[in-house]
C-alpha cells in the first residue's frame, strides 16, 4: 500500500504522467480483467487456451516429471488446469499474484478440483526485487508457467531482466510462456477498447484505487480511456486522458492534470516469433519449441537453458 502511495505520487508529479499497470490488479481489478478475457474483441485468452489445449500432451512431456510449477502473476489460475492432469506426478503448484486476496479466494476452487496437487498460493509482486515468499530447491524440476502475454507489460530491457531472473533467482529449468503477436492494427486496438467498455473500467480502476486506498478525490468521469498502437515500439499503450483541467489531491499534496493531458497506464508489447526468440536468447534462454494458432494471433513457447 505504501508503495502505491509512493509510486502514484511520483508518477503524477512527472511531466509525462504515468501509473504502472500492476496497480490495476486489486480484487476488483482482477475481476474486471477476468471479464476482459471473456470479451469477443479480446482474442488473446481464448486463442492461448486453444493452443495449450491442442498441445497439452506435448507440453506435459516437455515439462517432465515431478515438476514444481510456479506461475508469476497467476490471476485466475485457469490455464494450468488445461494440462495439469497430463503431467507426470507434479510435485507442487505455486501461483503468485500481487493481489493476495484474489489469489487465496481463487485457490479454493482449485483445491476442490485438483485435491491431489499440492498448491501454495502466495501474494508476490514479481516486478520489483522482492525476496521470494518460499524456498527454492535448485535440484528440483522447476518450471515457470507465464501465460497470457504478461511479459508484454515489460519494456524490452526489463523483459530481459525478468527472464534472466527466472534463471538466477527461481532456478527455473524451463519456461512455458505465452506471447501475443504483432498483427493488423484494428484487431489490436479493438482488443483494448471494447464496445462494452470493460477495458475502460479496468483502466479507470487505477483512479478508483487512488480514491479508496489513498483518500484521493478523482472524478472518474472526467477521464477518457484511450488505447493507441505505437507502431515503432510495437505496443498497445493505454492512457487516461483528462477531459478538463483537474486536480488530484492525495495525502495533502495536489497534482495538476491539464485538459487533454494523458496519464500513461499500460504498455502491452507485441512480438514476432523472431523478435521474441531474440529476446529470449539475450536473456540466456533457448527456444525449445513454439506453438501458434492457425491465424497466427498468439504464440506459446517452451524455453530451456542455453548451455
Ligand atoms: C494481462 C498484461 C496480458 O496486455 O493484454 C488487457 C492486460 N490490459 N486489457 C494485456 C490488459 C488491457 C493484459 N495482460
Amino acid at each position: 500500500m505504501k508503495s502505491f502511495l509512493k509510486e502514484a505520487s511520483l508518477g503524477l508529479s512527472k511531466k509525462n504522467k504515468k501509473l504502472s499497470s500492476k496497480w490495476f490488479y486489486d480484487f476488483h481489478g482482477s475481476k474486471l480483467f477476468e471479464q476482459i478475457t471473456k470479451l469477443e474483441e479480446y482474442y488473446p485468452t481464448r486463442t492461448e487456451r486453444k493452443i495449450l489445449k491442442d498441445n497439452k500432451i506435448e507440453i506435459a512431456n516437455r515439462i517432465g516429471k515431478s515438476a514444481v510449477l510456479i506461475e508469476p502473476g497467476a490471476g485466475d489460475i485457469k490455464k494450468i488446469a488445461i494440462f495439469l492432469s497430463n503431467l507426470d506426478k507434479p510435485k507442487k503448484f505455486i501461483p503468485l499474484d500481487i493481489s493476495e486476496d484474489y489469489m487465496t479466494k481463487i485457490s479454493q476452487s482449485f483445491k476442490r478440483k485438483f485435491p491431489k496437487v499440492a498448491i501454495t498460493p502466495k501474494g508476490y509482486d514479481f516486478s520489483g526485487n522482492n525476496k521470494l515468499p518460499f524456498k527454492i530447491n535448485s535440484s528440483e524440476n522447476i518450471i515457470i508457467f507465464f501465460p497470457g502475454s504478461t511479459i508484454g507489460n515489460f519494456e524490452k530491457k526489463d523483459a530481459v531482466k525478468f527472464l534472466k531472473m527466472l534463471k538466477s533467482k527461481f532456478k527455473a529449468k524451463k519456461i512455458i510462456i505465452g506471447v501475443d503477436l504483432v498483427k493488423d492494427i484494428p484487431t489490436l486496438i479493438s482488443a483494448y477498447d471494447d464496445k462494452k467498455g470493460v477495458t475502460a473500467k479496468f483502466n479507470k480502476n487505477i483512479l478508483q484505487r487512488i480514491n479508496t486506498e489513498l483518500g484521493g478525490d478523482v472524478n472518474l468521469n472526467s477521464y477518457k480511456h484511450l488505447a493507441i498502437y505505437n507502431k515503432s515500439k510495437k505496443r498497445i499503450e493505454m492512457r487516461l486522458k483528462s477531459k478538463n483541467n483537474n486536480t488530484i489531491r492525495i495525502n495533502g499534496s495536489k497534482y495538476l492534470i491539464k485538459k487533454n493531458e494523458e496519464i500513461h497506464t499500460e504498455n502491452s508489447h507485441k512480438y514476432t516469433i523472431k523478435s521474441f526468440k531474440n529476446l529470449a536468447n539475450e536473456a540466456g534462454w533457448k527456444i525449445e519449441k513454439t506453438w501458434v494458432d492457425n491465424k497466427k494471433l498468439f504464440s506459446v513457447h517452451c524455453l530451456n537453458l542455453a548451455l
